[in-house]
Parts: C-alpha cells; sequence; structure tokens
C-alpha cells in the first residue's frame, strides 16, 4: 500500500518515513510538502523526504489559496481565538488536509499520515479535514503512537540514516506561513517568563522602531482587502508588503494562554502583523457599513466561526451555513480605512466608504442637525416604560 505523507523537512516527520515503512509496512510513502508562503525555500525539503527513503516528493505552492480561500474568508469574519489569535496556524491546516487527499486521489494511496503528536489541535485538524473530504482514506499518525523521546526519535532518524539537526537545535517550536509565526515551548513554558527577543522574526521590538509614525491605507471591496496605499495589489503580495510595514513598527506581537481542543492550557507566542492590522481595519470598515443589528449579531457568529476554525471543523455543514451568512453581510463592506503604525500601536485614524451609514445630518451637533429632538422623548417614554412598571412595583 501506498501513503501520502504531510512532509516539513523536520525530524519528526523524517523520522515518520522509515517509521511507516519498517513498524508499519508501508511499501511506499509519497511526502508532500506544502509551500504556505513560509519563506523557506522548499527544494532541500522535497530532496531530505528522498534521502530519508521516501519513494517520491512532491511540494505544492499553495500561497496564494491560502490566502484567497482560506485567510480571505478568516477576515471577513474577523476570525479571533478567544479573542486574540488570528488563526495563523489552524487556517494552514485544512488546506493541508486537502492537498493530501488531492495527491491521495492522483497517486491511488489509501491513506494519508501526518506527523502530529496527541497533544496539540493540529492531530483533531488534519484527521477531521480529511475525513471531512474523503471519509475512506485511513489516517496515520506515527508520531501520536510510537511513544518516543525527543532523543529516542533522533537516534531512530539515524540508524536509517536521517541526519540528526546539525546545529544544537533551537529549545522552541516554531510553524510559519505567510500569516505568521506560532512559537512555543522552552523557556516559554513558564508563563511567568517574558518572551527573549531572539524568538520574534516577523516584528520588531519597540526600541528599535521608527521614531515618525507610517500610514497606510487599505481598501477593501466586499470584505476583501485589494489594495494598500491605492494601489491594487494580488492577494500574496499584499500580505507581504503590510507584514513588512506593519512588522517595522513593531505591530503584531501575541503572548497568550490558550485553551486548547484537548483540554491542555498552553503558553503560545504569536507575531501576524497584516492578519491583526486587516482583522482591524476591516472590523472598522464594518462599524461604518453594516447596520447596527447586523453588526450585533455577526459578533455572536464569528465567537463561533473562529472556535470551529481552531476546533478543526472548516469543512462541516454548519461552517457552510455560517460561510453563507457572512458572505451576505460583506455584499458592501467596500471602502478605505487609514491605519496609523506607531511604536507597537496600529490605530485607525479615518475610514471611507461610497456604502457608508454615516449621517452627517443626523450626527452633527451643529446647525444642519436634522435630528428629530423632540420625538426622542415618546421614544424613551416606551423604552423606559418595562422598567418604570417594574420600580414602582418594587416600592410598593
Ligand atoms: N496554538 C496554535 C494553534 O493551535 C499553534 C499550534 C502550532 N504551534 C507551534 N508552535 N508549532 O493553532
Ligand atoms: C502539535 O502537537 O503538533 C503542535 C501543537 C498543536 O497542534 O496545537
Amino acid at each position: 500500500n501506498r501513503v501520502v505523507l504531510a512532509y516539513s523537512g523536520g525530524v519528526d516527520t523524517s523520522v515518520c518515513i522509515p517509521y511507516l515503512k519498517h513498524e508499519w509496512g508501508v511499501k511506499e510513502v509519497i511526502t508532500l510538502a506544502a509551500d504556505l508562503g513560509q519563506g523557506e525555500e522548499l527544494e532541500p525539503v522535497r530532496e531530505k523526504a528522498l534521502k530519508s527513503g521516501a519513494e517520491q516528493s512532491l511540494v505544492a505552492n499553495a500561497t496564494a489559496s491560502f490566502v484567497t480561500d482560506y485567510a480571505f474568508p478568516a477576515i471577513q469574519a474577523n476570525a479571533l481565538y478567544e479573542n486574540r489569535y488570528p488563526l495563523s496556524t489552524a487556517l494552514a491546516r485544512p488546506l493541508i488536509a486537502k492537498l493530501l487527499v488531492e495527491a491521495a486521489a492522483e497517486y491511488g494511496a489509501d491513506a494519508v499520515a501526518h506527523g502530529c503528536t496527541g497533544k496539540g489541535n493540529d492531530q483533531v485538524r488534519f484527521d477531521v479535514s480529511i475525513t471531512a473530504l474523503n471519509p475512506d482514506l485511513k489516517v496515520l499518525a506515527p508520531a501520536r503512537e510510537w511513544g518516543m523521546s525527543r532523543e529516542e526519535t533522533i537516534a531512530y532518524g539515524e540508524r536509517y540514516g536521517i541526519a540528526s539537526p546539525v546545529k544544537k537545535s533551537s529549545p522552541y517550536s516554531i510553524d510559519r506561513n505567510l500569516l505568521g509565526r506560532s512559537i512555543e515551548a522552552g523557556p516559554l513554558e513558564d508563563p511567568n517568563t517574558e518572551p527573549p527577543e531572539e524568538i520574534y522574526a516577523l516584528t520588531k521590538a519597540i526600541a528599535d522602531t521608527p521614531d515618525q509614525p507610517a500610514y497606510v491605507e487599505i481598501s477593501f471591496e466586499q470584505g476583501i482587502p485589494t489594495r494598500l496605499n491605492g494601489e491594487t495589489l494580488a492577494p500574496v503580495t499584499l500580505i507581504q508588503q503590510l507584514n513588512e510595514v506593519v512588522g517595522n513598527h513593531g505591530v503584531g506581537r501575541i503572548d497568550m494562554i490558550e485553551n486548547r481542543l484537548v483540554g491542555i492550557k498552553s503558553r503560545e507566542i504569536y507575531e501576524t502583523p497584516a492578519l491583526l492590522v486587516l482583522i482591524q481595519a476591516h472590523r472598522d470598515l464594518e462599524s461604518l457599513t453594516l447596520t447596527a443589528d447586523v453588526t450585533h449579531y455577526k459578533r455572536g457568529i464569528e465567537e463561533t466561526y473562529s472556535q470551529m476554525i481552531y476546533n478543526g471543523l472548516w469543512y462541516s455543514p454548519l461552517k457552510a451555513a455560517l460561510d453563507s451568512f457572512i458572505q451576505k453581510t460583506q455584499e458592501h463592506v467596500s471602502g478605505t480605512v487609514r491605519v496609523k503604525l506607531f511604536k507597537g500601536n496600529a490605530t485607525i485614524v479615518g475610514r471611507t466608504s461610497e456604502y457608508s451609514l454615516y449621517t452627517p445630518d443626523l450626527a452633527t451637533y451643529g446647525a444642519e442637525d436634522q435630528f428629530d429632538h423632540k420625538a426622542a422623548e415618546g421614544f424613551i417614554y416606551v423604552w423606559g416604560l418595562p422598567t418604570r412598571v417594574w420600580s414602582q412595583k418594587r416600592r410598593g
């Protein structure tokens, strides 16, 4: 039998190759490395899979789809897990699952495999997404079952010609893609320890940021970012450029204790410069273009939607139904938001839209005021009636 393995080039996924073949009797391992804009050269990764014993080694460039089909819907949903984490890692998993399932069909594999451990969210996201896309596929997770320590894993790999990491390997576990970096483990496991500056790569320390603010104008069409400072950009380019300028001003770091689906609290550091500012700007544009009731109702949808992404339910029927709701709300979320970046802060300082519901004649305190102040009196009489009755009855 033939297995397609999600491959990153790291020790764990490399060891999966001989392990699948020698312990589990898999005849052929086809590895698949996904380029999601992590900025890493994937040709060495492709070759390493072959050296580690893979029969075939595939590289899929999926960065454009990652942005358009996964990040953009999340931005339209203002998706933040526990109100903070913009799901940069979580969003990649259903896409990798889709690539695995497609490769399995193309190469006639009857199973797919990944190198996740049994403690994380990622195993859930892979397993659930894969079976959602093809319930006939078997999902193999060797690292969930082999029970080897880090040292034992490296020793096992060496027996099959997998070089142990050359430099003293970093104590951190890092997941990286175009949307950002997730960093955990090592000294970060103490939630009371300040993250050392060395862990960051996309955002500057405040001490090193420019002394002058930068302004960036972000334009959206139907809730999708299309232009920066008036220039229409391809989705991937837009994220790259925004990451650059936002990170340069020290914006986009998150240090949080989060609740994993498997019941564990974990401490994770994120840096997601562009994605955080896009959500902030998008939400601001919604406040200009959506009615109050849609805005308020959507908040609840967003909370559920964010949890579903985190919990691996991207390809579920409820998620699809919520997508329809969200898409409908985005019809008039078009316009431009001006963001000021300075010393670790992103501040929205202006917004315009041809669909703006902001009405100067109604909002002004000046002479142009068109609001009927007298009408407020009757409204307040009715609005406050239940409370007034309750108060009177209590006094007897
Ligand atoms: N906690 C994040 C999530 O569940 C990231 C997981 C991967 N993190 C890592 N450092 N490898 O989406
Ligand atoms: C892992 O165990 O694969 C990383 C952490 C996570 O999935 O949440």
